[in-house]
């Protein structure tokens, strides 16, 4: 049994090349399960509570409700034009789910692991994240996300996490986590000691009530506690118990962004509620823009369906999963795109059909046979099947690049068997046989790769099916893949499977489909005080890589303390006597404990930071404007 889970994404605005990216190695991992016999079970589905929604809802002038309805849809529908085989769409405000969740909550009250208390810290809403002052990175800003912080104190109810350390570590020995070198990140975050989590909020309205029991009304639960749990309330485990043999989980697919709620928050929350843990959370990385994280939020994002309706649904997929190494980041690049359409899907895979249904038709009336396949090419079908099982292995670990790798390499043995034997010359010196058996050679590694391929090419692999006249079936897999059988063929014409790309196909702006930066008024900007200021006093501080500390001079001889995040560019002597610009009606902030009373500009160039001053020396204090 293979349960197999996508995050459920959250509704504060359409999905992105990042969502469709886990959604797509999922579906492939169950399509593979369902292929090699598993009975698999595929979820994927909406997270739909919590303060973030409720703003995003709010920004657009909706409920949260109508929103979510809205956003969800949109999820929905990209992946059904995606085909994405998942079995179980899942909303967080189903019904069902927030009766599941409130009977969780319940249990772990029953059983001791929930305590009232008052939660003073710092929130994230774009992460729905809790921090401590020392976590936040310039200032208030979220270490995940950059964004800013938000100073909490509420009432709030407590899950122990603290006493779960152990455990989890204890669950680490059976490797859950992939790839396995995250797993040392995920150690010493625990070994620096855990802090009972806040898992209620009283300040905002969306999401789900405590258990009435507790007749504490205002409490709403946290939605990461609410979200997570959604992997096991879709089993409706009450009604078809048959669902019941798909726990544990086999695999929750989640980006690198999420991993610690997954791999930390999770298994402590289902211990609670003595419920079984997964079997492994994968955790693949960022595929960036320009080198910065895709996301809705920072407005850099690829729309999935805008490559994927340019260039073939499949090469998309493909692309997805050939282009990084599961773990790693990746940066969205058209011209890779190409490369690998025409030189791996159309030169390798494509034509490769095309040569064996127009050779099996010159030669045999389009009838392949297996017989003497061995006979003269033993040693490159051994080669084939080699890269077969490689494959095989790659896939079962995650490894999805390297997979469809050795698919390739099949493919170019046979590629490589057609130039080194030239048929055609086989055929004019009057061995037929021996030209024939090349075909099946060809044929019979073609018909392996497209099943094993399938998962990630379903369409495509179906033509091959067709044109070879071989279905793609577990039976079939077991015998062609497991079992290293041939089989006969009975070739028919077909059209091309990959028609070569000539140019790029996304212009600029679809391409990045970017969410502008609104249009401001003059008034709007008149709202900023722009200042040229005299670096006074420049200094390092302590424990912060990034931080310096800068006493500025303004008119007057007035003087400023102000942070800036710019210690790794900058060396604090070179910079004094210089002068720099300072927004100089920013609010005050507390910047790694120190008072900030400002905000120097800078360029971002690159890597670089690079700042921003008057061409020639001014008055300290002068207006910019
Ligand atoms: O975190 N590159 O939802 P979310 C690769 N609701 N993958 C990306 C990506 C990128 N640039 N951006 C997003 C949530 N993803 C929670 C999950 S689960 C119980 C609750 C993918 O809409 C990746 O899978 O922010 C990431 O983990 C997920 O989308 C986050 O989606
Ligand atoms: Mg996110």
């Amino acid at each position: 049994m293979r349960y197999i889970t996508t995050p459920i994404y959250y509704v504060n605005d359409v999905p992105h090349l990042g969502h469709a990216y886990t959604t797509i190695i999922a579906d492939t991992l169950a399509r593979f399960y369902r292929l090699s016999g598993h009975k698999t079970l595929f979820l994927t589905g909406t997270d739909e509570h919590g303060q973030k929604i409720e703003q995003a809802a709010k920004n657009k002038n909706h409920s949260p409700k109508e929103y979510a309805d809205k956003i969800s849809l949109e999820f929905k529908k990209l992946w059904d034009e995606f085909e994405i085989s998942y079995d179980i769409y899942a909303r967080t405000t189903d019904e069902r789910h927030i009766k599941f969740v409130q009977q969780v909550f319940l249990t772990m009250w029953e059983k001791g692991d929930i305590y009232k208390g008052e939660y003073e810290g710092y929130y994230c809403v774009s992460c729905e994240s809790f921090f401590t002052q020392t976590q936040l990175t310039n200032g208030c800003g979220c270490p995940d996300c950059g964004k800013e912080t938000k100073l909490l104190k509420e009432e709030s109810y407590f899950f122990k996490l603290s006493k779960y350390e152990k455990d989890i570590l204890k669950w680490y020995e059976s490797d859950p986590i992939v790839p396995k070198n995250k797993k040392t990140e995920l150690i010493n975050f625990i070994e620096n000691g855990l802090k009972d989590l806040s898992i209620t909020r009283t300040s905002f309205e969306w999401g789900i009530k405590i258990p009435q029991n507790l007749n504490d009304d205002k409490h709403i639960i946290y939605v990461w506690l609410d979200a997570l749990f959604i992997y096991i309330s879709s089993l409706e485990l009450d009604k078809k118990s048959e669902n019941l043999g798909f726990l544990p989980a086999f695999v929750h697919l989640v980006g690198k962004d999420i991993l610690r709620f997954h791999a930390i928050y999770f298994p402590a929350f289902l211990m609670s509620a003595n419920l079984p843990l997964p079997k492994y959370i994968a955790a693949h990385g960022w595929w960036t823009k320009d080198g910065e994280k895709m996301s809705k939020s920072k407005g850099n994002a690829l729309h999935p369906k805008i490559i994927a309706d340019a260039y073939d649904l499949e090469a998309f997929r493909y692309f997805l999963l050939r282009e990084v190494p599961f773990g790693n980041d990746g940066d969205f690049n058209e011209a890779m795109l190409i490369s690998r359409i025409n030189a791996e899907l159309s030169n390798e895979f494509g034509n490769l059909l095309n040569r064996i249904v127009g050779m099996s038709l010159k030669y045999s009336n389009g009838s392949i046979l297996q017989d003497e396949v061995l006979n003269f090419y033993r040693a490159e079908l051994n080669e084939a099947n080699l890269h077969l099982q490689n494959a095989l292995e790659f896939i079962e670990n995650f490894q999805f690049n390297r997979y469809l790798e050795e698919l390739f390499k099949a493919l170019s043995v046979a590629n490589l068997s057609i130039s080194k034997y030239e048929p055609w010359n086989l055929i004019k010196n009057n061995e037929a046989s021996k030209a024939n058996a090349l075909v099946s050679l060809c044929a019979n590694i073609l018909a392996k790769v497209s099943i094993l391929l399938h998962p990630t090419l379903p369409k495509s692999t179906q033509k091959v099916a067709k044109a070879l006249n071989f279905e793609i079936t577990p039976q079939i897999y077991q015998k062609l893949i497991l079992q290293n059988s041939l089989l006969d063929f009975k070739a028919s014409a077909c059209e091309a499977l990959f028609p070569k790309i000539e140019k790029a196909l996304l212009s600029e702006e679809k391409k990045e489909e970017k969410i502008q930066m609104p249009k401001i008024k003059i008034d709007d900007f008149a709202k900023i005080e722009l200042k040229v200021a005299l670096v006074k006093e420049c200094e390092r501080i302590e424990g912060s890589e990034k931080l310096l500390k800068f006493i500025l001079e303004l008119e007057n001889g007035e003087t400023r303390q102000v942070l800036s995040g710019i210690a790794k560019f900058y060396k604090p002597e070179e910079l004094i006597g210089k002068q720099v610009c300072l927004i100089s009606n920013l609010k005050k902030a507390k910047i790694f404990g120190y008072e900030s009373d400002g905000m120097i500009l800078s360029a971002k160039s690159g890597d670089k930071l690079v700042l921003i001053s008057p061409r020639e020396l001014v008055e300290s204090g002068s207006l910019i404007g």
